[in-house]
């Protein structure tokens, strides 16, 4: 009884058979087959090694959204030379409610020499180099983003040289946390001095002539500080003409969330405006000499993500190519013979009527075997 049923779900199981075998004595091989078949398995391999450089690739998904955090403190990193010695400048940020940040004493001032070594130069360079390339190429910026933390760090080396020249210049480094609206952060002669409405530099004690705002910028980000990725104004040089000159920077911040498969981060990219101009008030050009950096933080929010195709999607895809080649050859094949087989016949049918020569060609044929027999008697 259980035999008859295991018989029954075998011829079920049969009948279910979408592959039905043909035996082999009806099986023919041909030539134009089997070149065919080369042609078509090797475009399959060829399509499978390209499909699975995709399948290992991985590219960056922009998402866009309004940024609904108001609450958090934004996080200045700040690197920067001054040509001129610290007790003459203070550092600070005034931002929109006109307060002064109380924690600009985050910042370090450093006296340094000016001119870089020969080995900081040449990493300036670089870096200046890549600054250029990114402003050309956008998707620079994907592989900067995917290097992040691979590349090291992309801070200035420490000089080579001991040199004995005495510090000339002053090296703010640090960072500031400040509320998230626009403000100022600037670099001007004097430190600051809390006053009831606002603050003021106190510069009186120091001589115009002394005035020198070159400066080199080696470092300025937002948010959290991501070691590999190379910011706009990162490697920025320059040198001021005029004792009283003022080095303007109008910076548009907007906020990224960064999601690679090494690194996740809160961060900010940023895009900026400069401009510089010579202050001389007889001429009408007012203000104050210094290094000024308005920045604005945009209520956009851009999210990058790294993605990759799905192990299935790599499947279906592989599917894909292997069956869709091996049927369309067929078909190919099968239309080619088609069309081969139909100039031929008309051939051949053509030299049939023309020729009645093979009518006796197959006299001849029959004639051979009655002659072998004639022999083997
Ligand atoms: C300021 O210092 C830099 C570097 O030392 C120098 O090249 C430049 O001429 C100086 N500018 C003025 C106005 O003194």
């Amino acid at each position: 009884m259980r035999r008859l049923n295991r018989k029954k779900t075998l011829n079920l199981m049969k009948e279910l058979d979408a592959f039905p075998k043909v035996p082999e004595s009806y099986i023919e091989t041909t030539a134009s087959g089997g070149t065919v078949s080369l042609i078509a398995f090797t475009t399959m391999a060829l399509l499978t090694v390209m499909e699975f450089m995709v399948y290992r690739d991985t590219w960056m998904k922009y998402e866009y959204e309004v940024d609904k955090d108001f609450t958090s403190k934004l996080r200045i990193n700040i690197d920067i030379t001054v040509a001129m010695k610290c007790q003459y400048i203070g550092a600070d940020v005034l931002d929109l409610a006109e307060t002064m940040v109380s924690s600009a004493d985050g910042l370090v001032y450093e006296p340094v020499i000016f001119e870089l070594s020969p080995l900081q130069r040449e990493w300036q360079r670089m870096l200046q180099i890549i600054q250029n390339r990114l402003q050309e190429e956008h998707s620079l910026q994907d592989i900067i983003f995917k290097s992040a933390f691979k590349s090291g760090s992309t801070a200035l080396p420490p000089r080579e040289d001991g040199s004995i020249q005495p510090p000339d210049a002053c090296r703010i480094h640090g960072q500031l946390y400040v509320n998230k609206v626009a403000g100022n952060f600037h670099i001007t002669v004097g430190k600051a001095i809390p006053h009831p409405r606002g603050h003021a530099h106190l510069a009186a004690l120091v001589s115009h002539e002394s005035y020198n705002f070159s400066h080199r910028i080696d470092h300025l980000s937002f948010g959290e500080l991501i070691i590999g990725i190379i910011n706009p104004l990162d490697g920025t040089e320059k040198i001021a003409s005029d004792h009283n000159q003022m080095f303007q920077y109008f910076i548009t911040v907007v906020p990224t969330k960064l999601q690679t498969y090494k690194i996740s981060a809160e961060t900010h990219q940023f895009s900026v405006t400069e401009r510089e101009r010579v202050i001389n008030h007889a001429a009408g050009s007012h203000g104050v000499s210094g290094i000024f950096m308005k920045y604005d933080i945009s209520s956009l929010m851009v999210t990058v993500t790294e993605e990759h195709m799905p192990f299935w999607q790599f499947l279906v895809r592989l599917c894909g190519i292997v069956g869709g080649i091996f049927s369309t050859t067929g078909i190919l094949h099968g239309i080619g013979r088609f069309i081969v087989g139909i100039i031929c016949c008309r051939f051949k049918l053509g030299s049939y009527k023309t020729t009645p020569g093979t009518d006796q060609d197959g006299t001849l044929n029959n004639y051979i075997p009655l002659l072998a027999n004639d022999a083997m008697h």
